[in-house]
């Protein structure tokens, strides 16, 4: 057994960012983890060049059964820090829209900085944990022991990367309850009968997207199963099961759109006149039963308006886990300190980034989560 102060189970963001803010505080750690090759989620985020952070980072824009759980870290390591931490390393980056930073180079950067700083750690990869035992204040695991044992091996999502639920099964094992896991930030599928939109696949376009309370303006893109696109990636995060997605086809046009384009162009067909690409026109106007627009009453527009403002998609189901870019749920943080991610009733015990009940929206928000509630922890442990 070789004996450290803390042992970290994930050499992903989080565990990372863990192991080297302890690892610079003198501590002596240990990541262990199965996967060959550290982050391998961060080297195929944000379509190879990661996208890092979002300046938009606040806690209302993560879903959890806690809302307010996840401030602490997040005021505590900021989206600032990170930055400082990438400026450092001298990685180029540049802001895409919505706050997003991505690196200007590639995802790699982000894990060579990542381990850059965690030098001090030792990392142990192709390593399975296997039992986990805990005695006398001290946890033993894959020949390591420590008085303190850091979860961060993330959710269920894309275990073709490597991802499992062992998170949870640690979790029950040591009395923490875990909020049901559901595949977040994933595409939707949609029933045969709404197979209209399924013919229009490859066919995107700016929509706003509501599931539940949350609506999201951006693109949405019609595919061979359902729907896609970050509007509906985002609200998939909120939908439930039996649940409608409501779509507005025309935001941003103002009440009377239709009848002042009936006015000004009565020849014009109403599949013209939609601010949507000419086939996804086309499938619309015809569910609405609209052709020329000078042909129709100001009554059939303005319920034409009030239908495409507010399209109702009942999604069958999502493409799971394979396709989810995270989990929704996971660790319950009533069991947690929001300060240093330590179980409440195991002292030593800590649990952080996506293996925890805390998940963001889409745009650099998790990974603020992983680095910020890493960061918590490996000032703690
Ligand atoms: P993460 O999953 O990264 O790390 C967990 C580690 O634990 C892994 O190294 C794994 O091998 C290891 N592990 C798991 N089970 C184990 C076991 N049984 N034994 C040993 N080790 C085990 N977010 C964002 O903010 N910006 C973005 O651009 C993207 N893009 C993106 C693209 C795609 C395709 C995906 C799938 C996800 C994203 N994300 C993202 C989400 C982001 O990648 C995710 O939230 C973080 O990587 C979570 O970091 P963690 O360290 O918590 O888990």
């Amino acid at each position: 057994m070789t004996e450290y102060d803390a042992i970290i189970l994930g050499a992903g963001g989080a565990g990372l960012m863990c192991a080297a803010v302890a690892a610079q505080r003198g501590r002596r750690v240990v990541v262990i983890d199965h996967a060959e090759e550290p982050g391998k989620k961060i080297l195929i985020s944000g379509g190879g060049r990661c996208n890092f952070t979002n300046t938009g980072t606040v806690a209302e824009r993560y879903l959890s059964a806690n809302r307010h759980f996840a401030r602490s870290a997040l005021d505590r390591y900021t989206p600032a820090d990170f930055v400082a931490m990438v400026d450092r390393h001298g990685i180029a980056w540049h802001e895409k829209t919505l706050g997003q930073l991505f690196c200007d180079g590639s995802a790699r950067q982000i894990v060579r900085m990542l381990l850059d700083a965690s030098a001090g750690a030792a990392l142990r990869l192709s390593t399975p944990v296997g039992e986990v035992a805990h005695a006398d204040g001290r946890f033993a695991v894959a020949g390591c022991t420590a008085p303190a044992l850091v979860i961060a091996t993330g959710g269920p999502s894309i275990p073709k990367l490597g991802a499992t639920g062992i998170a949870y099964d640690l979790a029950r094992r040591f009395g923490l309850k875990v909020v049901e896991p559901r595949p977040a930030l994933v595409p939707l599928t949609l029933p045969g009968k709404e197979a209209l939109f399924r013919s229009l696949s490859g066919v995107a376009t700016p929509v706003v997207a509501r599931a539940g309370k949350a609506a999201f303006a951006e693109a949405a893109l019609f595919t061979h199963r359902g729907l896609s696109g970050p509007a509906i990636l985002q609200a998939s995060s909120y939908w439930r099961r039996g649940e409608a997605v409501a779509i507005d086809f025309a935001p941003g046009e103002a009440p009377g759109w239709l009848a002042a384009a009936k006015r000004a162009k009565p020849r014009s067909t109403l599949a013209a006149a939609l601010p949507v690409p000419a086939r996804l026109g086309e499938a619309l106007a015809e569910r609405l039963g609209v052709s020329l627009l000078g042909e129709a009453t100001d009554k059939a527009l303005a319920e034409a308006e009030r239908r495409l403002a507010d399209w109702r998609f009942h999604p069958d189901g999502t493409e799971g886990f394979a396709k989810a870019e995270v989990t929704v749920g996971g660790i319950a943080t009533d069991g947690l300190s929001s300060k240093t991610m330590e179980a409440r009733r195991v002292p030593g015990l800590y649990a952080i980034g996506e293996a925890v009940d805390v998940t963001g929206w889409l745009g650099g928000y998790n990974f603020q989560w992983a680095w910020a509630s890493g960061w918590a922890a490996g000032m703690a442990i």
